[in-house]
């Protein structure tokens, strides 16, 4: 069992490198998220801070590297550089999947790795939402947070992989329940996170009355699990899983429609991501209410070739966010979640036929 779980976290890692597992005609929504230029910003931009205090951790960006892998000695290793990268620049980073950890004892030091590498950093532990229906409950839960001496716990959500892939575990039926459960016992915060499908309003309102602490939006338009079980399918001739992976590679709520329904209906921080790929789509996130962003799929080549490339990818991502910021003359993220937005195209018409009205779609004080 391990090694099928461990065989699979590397045919995720070899796919995502390899192929085109992005979002083919799905977007963020974010080309459609407009911020207003500012001739007179009226600050200096090296002046501007851009740290932020969201779970009671002072971040020194709005930023953090999404939950990824572990399990495997590649994993060790891809988690290892995110670690001493994030470490260095004071942000956070997730852990994949810690099943195969909680069920094989053996295989922990490719999550624990990055405690180790990371001691003052965010952590954020991971299991998966389907776990809590068939096998775990708060006792593996906490492991799962003992195990990298985590500051949060995240629950993933992947009905659309798990739909596509034939071993995938279908069964979500009572999973609200222990999700309430969790977040009232867990001694950490605890996040639930889509991985790339997107949270509706009607979600977000049940899993703030469950008692999470934050929400992680992870909307279409960036990496596409149906892509990467169609491009596992097509290598074993299984053409049903195919099929399916093809026609639903696009599925899903894109990112900025995602996120501003989840601000607009839950009281508790929301993470932005889903194809967040440049600073400029952080600053918007924040714009449109985030407390913070995150990105997975582009620091997965820099993580395989060390800690300095992951530093490099931040930095400019980071450098961009200030740029962006002096450009609309938020002097502080604070500021910067109370800039004026304007949303068009798709994305508003969307919105619009959900009952968000475009004056009333920025930002919600917590
Ligand atoms: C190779 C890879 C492995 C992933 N594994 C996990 C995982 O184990 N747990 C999880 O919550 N999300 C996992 N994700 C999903 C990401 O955390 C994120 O939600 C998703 O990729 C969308 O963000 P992106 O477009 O920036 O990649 C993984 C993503 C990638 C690319």
């Amino acid at each position: 069992m391990d090694d099928v779980i461990g065989e699979r976290k590397a045919d995720h890692i070899e796919i995502s490198l390899k192929e085109n597992v992005q979002a083919l005609k799905a977007t963020t929504g974010f080309e459609d998220v407009n911020l207003i230029h500012k001739a007179l910003p009226e600050l200096e931009k090296e002046k501007i801070d851009l740290s932020t205090t969201v779970f009671g951790y002072k971040f020194s960006a709005p930023f953090f590297v999404g939950a990824m892998t572990g399990g495997t000695q590649k994993a060790t290793k891809i988690n290892a550089a995110i670690a001493e990268a994030v470490e260095e620049l004071h942000l956070g980073m997730g852990v994949g999947s810690q099943r195969i950890a909680i069920d094989n004892p053996k295989v922990e030091y490719s999550f624990s790795v990055v405690r180790e590498k990371a001691p003052t950093a965010f952590i954020i532990a991971n299991i998966g939402g389907p776990q809590l229906v068939s096998k775990y409950g708060v006792k593996e839960a906490k492991r799962a947070v003992d195990m990298i001496k985590a500051n949060a716990l995240a629950v993933h959500l992947n009905s659309l992989q798990e739909a596509v892939q034939p071993e995938g575990d279908t069964n979500y039926a009572n999973l609200f329940q222990n999700i309430c459960k969790l977040a009232q016992e867990l001694p950490v915060p605890v996040i639930v996170k889509e991985t790339g499908a997107g949270i509706a309003a009607e979600e977000a309102a049940m899993l703030e009355a469950a008692g999470v602490a934050g929400i992680d939006v992870a909307g279409a338009g960036g990496t596409s699990w149906a892509a990467v079980e169609y491009y596992r399918a097509k290598a074993r001739n299984d053409d049903v899983s195919q099929r399916l992976g093809e026609t639903f590679w696009d599925w899903g709520i894109p990112t900025a429609v995602s996120l501003v329904e989840t601000v607009k209906s839950a009281r508790v921080p929301v993470i932005a991501s889903g194809g967040i790929r440049t600073g400029i789509d952080v600053t918007k996130s924040l714009a449109l209410g985030a407390s913070l962003a995150s990105a997975t799929f582009p620091f997965l080549e820099s993580a395989t070739k060390g800690s300095e490339d992951v530093k490099k990818a931040l930095r400019y991502l980071i450098g961009e966010v200030r740029n962006a910021m002096f450009l609309v003359g938020a002097s502080s993220v604070q500021k910067l979640q109370s800039i004026p937005v304007v949303v068009t195209g798709k994305t508003a018409q969307w919105l619009t036929l959900r009952g968000f009205q475009p004056e009333v779609y920025a930002r919600r004080k917590l």
